[in-house]
């Protein structure tokens, strides 16, 4: 008997371990699937006794789309280029404030109070690596690297210096240091995939997911009240479940005289999207529910601006953080934090909108993808697949915003991320 039990449990530890990186959806709890399996072996792939330095992490190209994700595209690329050297990378420190100009201001922030360091280093392991000064011990030299700039520095100039890098005499040195501009600006030598699998490795610290779980639970609490009022009380709806649908909404004038302009030299038309024209085309989605809360993700300074909230279809019930009384969880934390947050809620609602020139839409829009890609599904683009994404900047059938998918095989991030309307669907 004592071994047959042992034999069960045997199998038993083996069977929940080999299952628990997919794990089960729970209604709230979305981060079980969003990662893969962790994956037990050692560090073998990446050399632990070579480091690569980078610049701190900052805003990116420009201070109008400031969210975490220039960062989480500048960390990867500070990965990529680790791992071209065969390098572990010096864990980099991310911006916690908006005042990219002003580097004291900066506010950095360290990329373990973001993000999960050793469960980074499992998920990508063999891939990536991130390690600590500490694991430094005593330095036996460093070299700067500077990488070349201007107009003569093209794409395979900046490979052959990584490449050159890597071998020879630089490649003695313990450290290589980068010095210069922040990786955002580098040039980009990976294909998406290879950010997409970096961008994997990358879970929220508890802290930051809680807060996280807060705001998308109220969001249902308030949709499901509104449901079953609108149910007339019909048996148990007041438990059912709740979609919403989030919305990145980018109408704050500087954004628009921004993106006015990018129209203009781009010669692209479809790039701004006004209030009007979203509200529209999002209550012209096919298959949303009768009624659906709306969270609108949109800059502080929308916040005291009440016609975002006004002229929505019958049905479609829009909340800002204000509205739906989670401001407070956002100001307890920086700016960096209350990004963080706002992606995960638009990264778990049922149906996403955004701008296809956006970052943050982008990477939202990427996720969902892999997620859908994870579940065995290859295209998205039809319409009653689970976790539909949108761009309302362009137009699809009968008026509604155009769905839109990740081109998980494009050969580099710029082509899907931003300044960008392809959208593959
Ligand atoms: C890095 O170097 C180690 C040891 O030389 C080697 O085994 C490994 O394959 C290399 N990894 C990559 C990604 O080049
Ligand atoms: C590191 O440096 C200290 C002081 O310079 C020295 O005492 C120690 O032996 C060194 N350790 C190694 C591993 O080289
Ligand atoms: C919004 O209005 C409130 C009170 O009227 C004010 O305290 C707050 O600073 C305003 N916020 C923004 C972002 O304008
Ligand atoms: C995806 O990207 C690849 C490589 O750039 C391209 O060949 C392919 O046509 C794209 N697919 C779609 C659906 O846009």
């Amino acid at each position: 008997c004592l071994a047959l039990v042992t034999i069960a449990l045997f199998f038993r530890a083996i069977f929940l371990h080999s299952f628990s990186g997919y794990g089960v959806i729970k209604s709230n709890n979305l981060r079980l699937i969003l990662s893969p399996s962790v994956h037990l072996e050692s560090h073998e792939g990446i050399r632990g006794d070579k480091f690569l330095e980078v610049p701190q992490i900052v805003w990116g190209l420009n201070h109008l789309d400031p969210t975490l994700n220039n960062q989480k595209i500048s960390f990867a690329r500070a990965c990529l280029t680790a791992r071209v050297l065969n390098r572990t990378l010096l864990m980099p420190s991310l911006s916690g404030s908006l005042f990219y100009k002003e580097i004291d201001l900066l506010h950095p922030i360290s990329f373990d109070q973001v993000f999960q360091y050793e469960r980074f280093n499992s998920l990508c392991n063999r891939f990536v690596r991130l390690g600590r000064y500490s694991d430094l011990g005593n330095q036996t030299g460093k070299y700067d690297l500077r990488k070349g700039s201007g107009r003569k520095w093209t794409v395979e100039r900046d490979l052959e210096q990584l490449k050159q890098s890597s071998r020879g005499p630089i490649d003695k040195y313990q450290v290589i240091s980068i010095a210069g501009k922040n990786p955002f600006l580098w040039h980009d030598h990976w294909p998406v995939k290879d950010y997409a699998r970096v961008f994997e490795c990358l879970v929220l610290v508890d802290e930051i997911a809680k807060e996280a779980d807060k705001v998308v639970s109220k969001i249902r609490r308030i949709g499901r009240k509104l449901r079953s009022k609108t149910n007339f009380g019909a048996e148990g709806s007041s438990l059912s479940y709740a979609p919403y649908v989030a919305i990145h909404m980018r109408v704050e004038i500087d954004w628009m005289i921004h993106c006015k302009k990018l129209e203009q030299r781009s010669r692209i038309s479809q790039i701004c999207s006004s209030k009007q024209e979203i509200m529209e085309r999002v209550g012209n989605i096919v298959g949303l529910e009768s009624t659906a809360i709306v969270y609108l993700a949109v800059a502080d300074s929308l916040l005291n601006d009440s016609s975002i909230l006004d002229g929505w279809k019958i049905g479609l019930v829009p909340f800002e953080k204000k509205k739906l009384g989670v401001d407070g969880i956002y100001k307890k934390h920086p700016y960096l934090i209350q990004s963080a947050i706002d992606y995960e809620v638009c990264s778990r609602a049922d149906t996403f909108v955004g701008n296809s020139f956006s970052t943050f839409s982008s990477l939202i829009v990427l996720e969902r993808t892999q997620r859908v890609i994870r579940m065995g599904i290859t295209s998205s683009c039809s319409i009653d697949v689970r976790w539909p994404s949108y761009a309302y900047n362009i137009p699809g059938e009968s008026n509604a915003p155009q769905k839109w998918m990740t081109n998980m095989s494009d050969s580099n991030l710029k082509a899907i991320s931003y300044g960008s309307n392809a959208i593959s669907c």
